[in-house]
C-alpha cells in the first residue's frame, strides 16, 4: 500500500506537527496498558496452527459458521471475510444487533445447513452476544444433541468472565483474547483470525502482511507514512476539518470502512475532541452524497482507500446500434473506467476544497490487508495520543448500557 498526501494540499507536514508526532510515537511505542496489539503479529506465530486446525474442524463439519459478536468482536473478521472474497464456510452473523429479523432470517439459513457456531466476546457480559449465544445454543442443542457441545468456538479473556466459565465448564474449544488488547484492535488475535480461517482466507498470509508491516512503519521518523497520515490528519482537524470521510471504490471493502470508524469513533471521540469518522463507497454513494461532499459544509477531509481487485474484470461490450453512445468505452475494461472515475472525483473533491489523502493497495489480497489493518491501528493510536487523549479506552460506551440495564431491570441496576 502507498500512502499520497498530495491531495490534502499540505504537503509535507509541518514541523510542529512532525514534532508532535514523535512526542506521542514515544508514548505509543513505550508500550504497556493496551497496547498489546502491538506484538499480535509476532505473538500470533504461536497459534497460527491451532487457529488452523479449528478452522479445518469447522470446515469439515459444516457449510456455515454462526459468528456472534459485535462491535471489536465482529467488524474486523467480516471486513476481512468481504474484502478477500472467502470461499469456506458460510459466515452467518448475530449478536451484532437486536433485530429480531436477524435472528429468523439466520434460523431460515441454518435450516438445512449443518453449522458450527463462534461466539467471540472479550467482556463475555455483552448482553448482544449473550442472547445469540443462548438462541444458537438451543438450536445446536436440538440439531446435534448431547455433541452440539463439540460444535462451539469461544473467543474471550484468558481467565475473566461468563463466557470463559461457560467454556471451561462445558469442555468448548476457545481461544483467548489477550488482556492487553481491546476490542477494537484484536483483529489479528483469534477474535478475527478464528472465522477469517473458517471463512477460507489464508491467515498465514494476514499475518505475514502484519508483520512486514509493523517492521517497515516501525521507525520514529518524518518519512514514515503512518507519521505523515496522523500529522497530516491532526493538522487538518486544527485547521476545522472536523469529519473525516472514509471511502473506497469496491463495495467489498464497505466492511472495512465500518471497522475503520469503530476504530477512530472509539479511540479519538472523548472529552469533546475528535474527528467524526464517516464512510461511502463510490461510485454508488456519489449519487447519493456526491453533492454534499462536492458543495457541504466545508468541514470534510477524505481519506480513500483504492484497491484494485484482481479477483475478476469485465470488458464493455460493443453494440452496433450505440443508441446509448457508449461505443467509444468498446473494449475498455470496467477496472479502468473505475480508475478513471476515482482520478476524475479525486480532482473534483479537491477542487471543491476537501482535503483527500489516498491510499492505494495493488492488490486486494491477505497480505495487504494485514498490512492495512496494521497501518491504520498505528495510525490510530498515534493520532489519539497527538489528540490528547487516551486511544485505548472507551468510558463513554457505558453510559448506555447502564441505563439500558436499568430500564431491563438487571439485577444491580434498578
Ligand atoms: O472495541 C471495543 O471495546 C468494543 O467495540 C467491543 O469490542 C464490543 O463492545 C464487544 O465487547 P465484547 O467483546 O466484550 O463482547
Amino acid at each position: 500500500m502507498k500512502l499520497d498526501t498530495a491531495g490534502t494540499g499540505a504537503g509535507l507536514p509541518a514541523e510542529g506537527d512532525l514534532k508532535k508526532a514523535a512526542a506521542a510515537w514515544e508514548k505509543l511505542m513505550g508500550g504497556g496498558g493496551m497496547t498489546g496489539w502491538l506484538e499480535l503479529p509476532r505473538r500470533m506465530k504461536d497459534s497460527e496452527a491451532d487457529i488452523s486446525a479449528a478452522a479445518a474442524e469447522i470446515m469439515d463439519s459444516s457449510r456455515a459458521l454462526v459468528v456472534i459478536g459485535i462491535g471489536g468482536s465482529y467488524l474486523g473478521a467480516r471486513a476481512a471475510a468481504e474484502a478477500l472474497d472467502a470461499q469456506g464456510a458460510e459466515l452467518i452473523y448475530v449478536g451484532k444487533d437486536m433485530s429480531p429479523r436477524t435472528y429468523r432470517d439466520a434460523a431460515r439459513q441454518l435450516e438445512d445447513k449443518d453449522f458450527s457456531v463462534a461466539v467471540i466476546s472479550k467482556s463475555g457480559t455483552t448482553v448482544e452476544s449473550a442472547i445469540a449465544l443462548r438462541v444458537f445454543r438451543q438450536l445446536l442443542d436440538k440439531k446435534y444433541g448431547p455433541s452440539a457441545g463439540k460444535r462451539i468456538y469461544a473467543v474471550t479473556d484468558p481467565e475473566k468472565g461468563a463466557l470463559r466459565r461457560m467454556a471451561r465448564e462445558n469442555g468448548w474449544k476457545s481461544f483467548p483474547i489477550p488482556p492487553d488488547v481491546g476490542g477494537r484492535y484484536s483483529v489479528l488475535s483469534a477474535v478475527g483470525l478464528l472465522p477469517m480461517a473458517a471463512a477460507g482466507i489464508d491467515i498465514h498470509s494476514v499475518l505475514d502482511g502484519a508483520r512486514d508491516a509493523m517492521e517497515e512503519y516501525s521507525d520514529g521518523n518524518p518519512e514514515n507514512p503512518v507519521w505523515q497520515y496522523a500529522a497530516v490528519r491532526n493538522a487538518l482537524y486544527s485547521a476545522g476539518k472536523k469529519t473525516e470521510l472514509f471511502s473506497a471504490y469496491e463495495p467489498s471493502l464497505g466492511y472495512f470502512l465500518e471497522w475503520l470508524k469503530q476504530l477512530f469513533g472509539e479511540s479519538e471521540g472523548k472529552e469533546g475532541k475528535g474527528i467524526f469518522p464517516a464512510s461511502a463507497v463510490f461510485t454508488t454513494d456519489l449519487h447519493s452524497m456526491g453533492q454534499y461532499i462536492q458543495q457541504g459544509e466545508r468541514n470534510l477531509m477524505q481519506t480513500v482507500i483504492y484497491a484494485e481487485d484482481v479477483l475478476c474484470d469485465m470488458e464493455i461490450p460493443y453494440d452496433e446500434e450505440d443508441a446509448d453512445g457508449l461505443n467509444y468505452l468498446t473494449g475498455k475494461k470496467l477496472s479502468w473506467v473505475r480508475r478513471k472515475a476515482f482520478e476524475g472525483t479525486l480532482q473534483a473533491h479537491v477542487a471543491g476544497g476537501v482535503p483527500v489523502n489516498v491510499i492505494e493497495v495493488p492488490e486486494l489480497c491477505g497480505e495487504e490487508l494485514g498490512r492495512l489493518f496494521c497501518f491504520f491501528q498505528l495510525a490510530c493510536g498515534l493520532s489519539g495520543h497527538m489528540l490528547g487523549v487516551d486511544p485505548f479506552n472507551q468510558p463513554g460506551v457505558e453510559e448506555y448500557k447502564s441505563r439500558m440495564f436499568s430500564l431491563l431491570g438487571r439485577p444491580g441496576y434498578v
